[in-house]
């Protein structure tokens, strides 16, 4: 059993006590250098690996050059984390401009309201309890969640690394959400992983092993672990939502020889209809 497929197994309680203790001499060393700039420590960044500020940053200027997004715009980051997406975002936004972000996980929700909207009263960050596998174990179902915004709110809406950890009935209220909450006109910036072909999915050690209909599952207990989705599927259902998917970045998840891709995970750009 590879270590990802272990780590999946523990509790997400257990997982993010793992990580505390693993980085704690080095995050206590980050303290005491007291640096300006927002970071949350490293022991406290439960939502996936890589270079914190350097993904976030590539992120937060992809919803500029990919999204138009303008420094009066407003922002919803759903499944918003630890505030990746957040941080570079208040170097966008100005303040006119609006960012709210909400997630199933207290823990992080409470740093980013503690360590973000503090200084960017602009910003906010709102817990919900809804239920996923890998992230939080009690709540309501996600395919029942209605959003707390009013329709058309904004003009821009965020998931990175959400809907790789959605099921299909998940996924599917959530686009019927984000066409309703933006703008006429405007767009999303969602990653996936998304297979055209059924030999993408063990091209690589990023396997997902379980196919289904429509959708195929990494790990068979924790469902919500990683979870690619079929494009035919997909596009099929951004129609029905009202939203149009007008550009496919490719990752580089299923390839065995990356090149220039601009993520690990596939991007996909939503527009809703102007009319
Ligand atoms: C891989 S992390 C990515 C977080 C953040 N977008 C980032 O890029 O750092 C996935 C996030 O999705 C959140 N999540 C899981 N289910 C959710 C749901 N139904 N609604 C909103 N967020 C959810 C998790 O709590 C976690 O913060």
């Amino acid at each position: 059993m590879s270590i990802r497929k272990i780590f999946y197994q523990l509790p997400p309680g257990l997982r993010f006590l793992a990580r505390r203790l693993y980085h704690l001499p080095e995050d206590l060393l980050q303290q005491l250098s007291n640096k300006d700039t927002i970071v949350p420590p490293k022991g406290m960044i439960y939502t996936g690996g890589g270079d914190f500020v350097a993904t976030g940053q590539k992120f937060a200027n992809f919803l500029v050059d990919l999204c138009g997004l303008e420094p009066n715009g407003k922002v919803l980051d759903i499944g918003s984390g630890i505030g990746r997406v957040a941080i570079p975002l208040t170097k966008i936004l100005n303040s006119d401009g609006r960012y709210e972000g909400f997630d199933v996980v207290q823990k992080g929700v409470n740093w980013c309201q503690e360590n973000i909207s503090v200084q960017y009263p602009n910003f906010k960050f709102a817990h919900v309890q809804l239920k996923n596998d890998l992230y939080n174990k009690d709540g309501k179902d996600a395919s029942d969640y209605r959003f707390d915004y009013e329709d058309e709110s904004f003009s821009h809406v965020i998931l990175v690394s959400i809907f790789t950890h959605f099921l299909p009935e998940e996924l599917e209220q959530y686009l019927f959400e984000i066409e309703r909450v933006l703008e006429k006109g405007q767009f999303c910036l969602a990653t996936f992983f998304i297979y055209k072909d059924i030999k993408q999915l063990t091209n690589t050690s990023f396997r997902f092993d379980y196919p289904n209909e429509h959708h195929a599952l990494m790990d068979q207990k924790v469902k919500a672990a990683n979870v690619a989705f079929r494009y035919s599927y997909l596009k099929n259902i951004c129609n029905k939502s009202g939203l149009e998917i007008t550009a496919f970045h490719k990752g580089s998840w299923s390839e065995s020889t990356p090149k220039n891709h601009k993520d690990f995970q596939d991007i996909l750009i939503l527009r809703k209809s102007p009319i």
